[in-house]
């Protein structure tokens, strides 16, 4: 059994972090979205694992990532040209993949519990993929599905306008090799992708067995800036520990589960978690509220800040309430006192500021 992460793409929702970083590498809880999905995958016991790359980010993602021996496993980087779909990422892998069956798992998707038991399940399983379901509120911007008996899918649409269920396709698939026959007889999409919806569709037109499996638990896709701020919430509210490693003075109040890390100094200041503050961070005269994430090198000072993902070395400095946001690598956010009202900006391309 082999896996396959999907960590190319473009990541354009997620503008402007997406123009430096790979979306798969956007931390949640100070941690890269792709290592937790590396860490789900070698849980379940798989170690040799492809990584789909793109031209853009494959650089950063071999970097954060290694060869595999820190991970116990070993890793193959496989670069698609171009962002052409989920279905051409599996082509491009093709001679990695061989004739192995494999779990794909796209590389921005977070799932609770991890896949051992949906692995488990596969490997004594007859059917010839299973995909994982969840059902949503608005099923009309996923992949939909159609189960008949014995949870056997009959029928998957994409983006439906009229959902004839609510079960959504999530980014985990398990493939026989026979995925490779159906995604050489469909040709791509409106949007010009070659999608794996239509690759199922076509395993199921060739009678072939696909499985669905409904997944209870939560489901992160990070596409866009408030699933980040989620996924960041969710997995603080699940993981977050007490666990001081750095200085608190004696005017600083800690409450709840708090993580400060080596090096960090916290003055005059409150946090309450759940939190997670990076290495060598200072926080000074501010609060710090529940599902906060301050990357390593950060200097908060006289700042109230809460719900909000902050990547390292940020300077926030004299900012009464930041909330709901996520600042990307080295920014700046400051308040003047003695320049007015005014607002003094230097955003790059496609951000986005809410006042
Ligand atoms: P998406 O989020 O659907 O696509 P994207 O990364 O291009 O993002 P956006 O829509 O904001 O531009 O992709 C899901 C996952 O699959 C993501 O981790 C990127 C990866 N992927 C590939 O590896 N190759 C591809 O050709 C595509 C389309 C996505």
């Amino acid at each position: 059994m082999k896996a396959l992460i999907l960590s190319g793409g473009t990541g354009t929702r997620l503008r402007p972090l997406t123009y430096t970083t790979a979306k798969q590498l956007i931390p949640v809880t100070n941690k890269p979205i792709l290592h937790f999905v590396l860490e789900q995958i070698l849980n379940a016991g798989i170690k040799d694992i492809g990584i789909v790359v793109s031209p853009e980010t494959g650089g950063s993602v071999r970097e954060a990532v290694g060869d595999g021996a820190n991970w116990g496993a070993g890793i193959t980087y496989i670069l698609q040209d171009k962002p052409a779909g989920l279905a051409h990422a599996v082509t491009t892998a093709k001679d990695f993949l061989g004739d192995s069956p494999f779990l794909m798992f796209l590389g921005d998707n977070l799932i609770q519990g991890g896949v051992r038991e949906l692995v488990q399940d596969f490997i004594n399983s007859p059917s010839d993929a299973i995909i994982l379901l969840k059902r949503v509120k608005d099923p009309r911007q996923f992949g939909v599905a159609v189960l008949g008996q014995d949870s056997r899918v009959i029928r998957l649409l994409e983006k439906p306008q009229h959902p004839p269920s609510d079960l959504a396709l999530i980014g985990v698939y398990l493939f026989r090799p026979v995925i490779h026959k159906a995604i050489d007889r469909i040709k791509p999409s409106w949007r010009g992708e070659l999608e794996i919806t239509d690759a199922i569709q076509e395993l199921i037109n060739m009678n072939f067995i696909v499985e669905a499996k409904i997944l209870h638990g939560w489901w992160l896709d990070t596409g866009k800036k408030d699933d980040i701020l989620e996924a960041n919430r969710v997995v603080l509210d699940e993981y977050a520990t007490y666990n001081i490693q750095g200085e608190i003075d004696d005017q600083s109040i800690i409450s709840g589960r708090v993580e400060v890390g080596i090096g960090s100094r916290v003055s005059n200041s409150i946090i309450r978690g759940p939190v997670i503050v990076g290495s060598n961070v200072t926080i000074k005269n501010s609060f710090i509220g529940p599902y906060t994430a301050l990357g390593n090198g950060s200097i908060v000072e006289d700042v109230s800040v809460e719900h909000a993902v902050i990547l390292d070395n940020c300077h926030l400095k004299n900012v009464e309430r930041i909330e709901d946001s996520l600042i990307g690598y080295n920014s700046r956010v400051y308040r003047k006192e003695s320049r007015g009202r005014a607002l003094r900006l230097l955003v790059g391309d496609d951000s986005e500021i809410t006042l």
